[in-house]
């Protein structure tokens, strides 16, 4: 069996938008039966939050749609990151600005929009944090719209 892909889901404060990524391209993956091909994992490129849980909000809207997110706790990207992933996901054009200052050379290939895998115009995951309930709700549209085309585009990649 080959190594399995790894996916990392980055944005600011991975209390908001990157753990949402992550348990819900988790789920799909149980889904389609390839938690084993397949490894996701989020951080955030700012400090601020490590070892919190999600924010509350998200965790309520998460759960409204049959998501647990209870045992996230925030990381911050760390240089091995680069190395360890075959793909770093950013949820917004600052959060990939960051991630490629940050990223060796011969890592930024990895570095992409995850709504990049969504087939809609928009290009990033807006930022809820100092938002309503209905942008956490936003966020999860977006979300499980990238997710599944992430998901299409690793199960065409492990058939080739
Ligand atoms: P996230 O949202 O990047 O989606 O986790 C944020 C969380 C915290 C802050 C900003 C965005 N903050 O400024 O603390």
């Amino acid at each position: 069996m080959t190594a399995p892909v790894r996916v990392l889901m980055v944005c600011l404060g991975n209390i908001c938008r990157s753990p949402t990524a992550h348990i819900v391209f988790a789920q799909r993956l149980a889904e389609a039966g390839l938690q084993a091909r397949v490894l996701v994992d989020s951080a955030g490129t700012g400090d601020w939050h490590i070892g919190h849980p999600p924010d509350a909000r998200s965790r309520a809207a998460a759960a409204q749609r049959g998501y647990d997110m209870t045992d996230l706790r925030a990381r911050q990207v760390q240089a091995r990151d680069f190395h360890d992933f075959d793909l770093l996901l950013a949820m917004d054009e600052n959060n990939l600005r960051d991630l490629q200052r940050l990223a060796p050379p011969e890592h930024r290939h990895k570095l992409r929009l995850f709504m990049d895998f969504a087939e809609l115009d928009e290009r990033s995951v807006p930022d809820p944090y100092y938002g309503e309930a209905e942008d956490f709700q936003r966020v999860l549209d977006l979300v499980e719209t990238a997710a599944d085309g992430l998901l299409r585009h690793l199960r065409q990649q492990l058939r080739e």
